[in-house]
């Protein structure tokens, strides 16, 4: 039997399969249902900078009413966390800790560092073995352009990385603009991995109602490629780990995103579409590949075809479209 074992954000795992952040990782039951079904690590459901912030305001204005503010109080205010929701996503870890052996990677969705970056540090006490943070930067933001979204991403890693111990991941956009100089610059900031990519909301227009309406949800096999692509340039050039998330739905996707350079996959879609028994189909098609190819570990064929040795990726992707793009009748 081949070796299916990586390393990703420093977490010994047992296979390179991770299970996304999403609605399949948002109680203790179902993330026990993932183990089992072979999953190697899982990241929860993200919280929102804005729920946080929420539910921190909130309590703040109920002291208020009652006349409990003082500088101190705010002070206290940001170290303890007192509502239902983030109580509960804080017991989702520990909890989830106690139940599985696997690594339980937190996510938090943000947009800025401002007050609610004091909650990594209650997500390390309760037991994370990681935390992901998702930067929600939209190209449609027409008040931040990129030097501000650097400014914000160079925030958000001092900020969460001050205060917590445990490996931290930023989940960024394929809409980012310069992604080589971008990723470069995060690698060096002491990130242990990045995540290509976050998915965004799609629209759709209902043409019966003359209305926007939503889009697909969930990704699809033919979504692998952009991932492949900017996996295979970027795998090479960074220090830190890479996740390929988007479109990865059977073993062949996961087959190619480790010859592209990928550390791990994290499959979400595929488990809404296949059920979660299919990680166990990814991994059985990955263990036969090895097999067939005679590789005993991973490391024997990871990045093997990433571009860490094209020294200008954009040439040589110029060159990839004409070859192909021009003798197309
Ligand atoms: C129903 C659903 C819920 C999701 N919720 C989150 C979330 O809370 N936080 C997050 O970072 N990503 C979330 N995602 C994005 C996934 O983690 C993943 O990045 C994306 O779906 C691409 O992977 P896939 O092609 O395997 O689906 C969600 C995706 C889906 C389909």
């Amino acid at each position: 039997m081949p070796d299916l074992s990586t390393s990703y954000l420093g977490l010994q795992l047992k296979n390179p399969i991770i299970v996304g952040s999403s609605g399949l990782t948002d109680s203790v039951e179902k993330i026990k249902n993932l183990e089992d079904m072979g999953a190697a690590a899982v990241v929860l459901k993200s919280l929102f900078e804005e729920e946080i912030i929420m539910e921190m305001e909130e309590t703040i204005h109920t002291m208020t009413n009652r006349n409990f503010v003082f500088p101190e109080t705010m002070d206290y205010m940001e170290t303890i966390v007192k509502e239902d929701l983030l109580l509960n996503y804080l017991e989702l870890i520990a909890d989830a800790k106690k139940a599985v052996g696997i690594p339980i990677i937190a996510s938090i969705n943000c947009v800025s560092s401002q007050k609610w970056t004091y909650f990594a540090r209650e997500i390390e006490k309760a037991g994370a073995d990681a935390l992901e943070l998702n930067l929600f930067f939209l190209p449609s933001d027409s008040q931040r352009g990129e030097k501000e979204i650097m400014e914000a991403t160079f925030d958000i890693i001092s900020k969460v990385k001050g205060i917590v111990r445990i490996p931290v991941a930023l989940k960024i956009s394929a809409f980012q603009s310069n992604l080589v100089r971008y990723v470069e610059h995060i690698d060096q900031s002491g990130v242990e991995g990045i995540v290509l990519f976050n998915r965004s909301w799609l629209p759709d227009i209902d043409i019966n109602h003359l209305v926007m309406s939503s889009g697909f949800v969930l990704s699809s096999p033919s979504d692998l490629g952009n991932t492949l692509r900017w996996v295979s340039i970027l795998a090479g050039r960074v220090n830190c780990d890479i996740a390929a998330s988007t479109g990865v739905h059977d073993g062949a996707g996961l087959i190619k995103q480790l010859l592209a350079g990928a550390k791990v996959c994290q499959v979400v879609s595929t488990l809404y579409i296949n059920e979660t028994s299919h990680i166990f189909k990814m991994t059985e098609e990955l263990s036969k590949w090895m097999e067939a190819h005679e590789f005993e570990s991973i490391n024997e064929f990871r990045d093997r075809l990433g571009q860490s040795n094209s020294g200008n990726p954009a040439a040589w992707e110029r060159v990839q479209f004409m070859k192909h793009f021009r003798n197309f009748i």
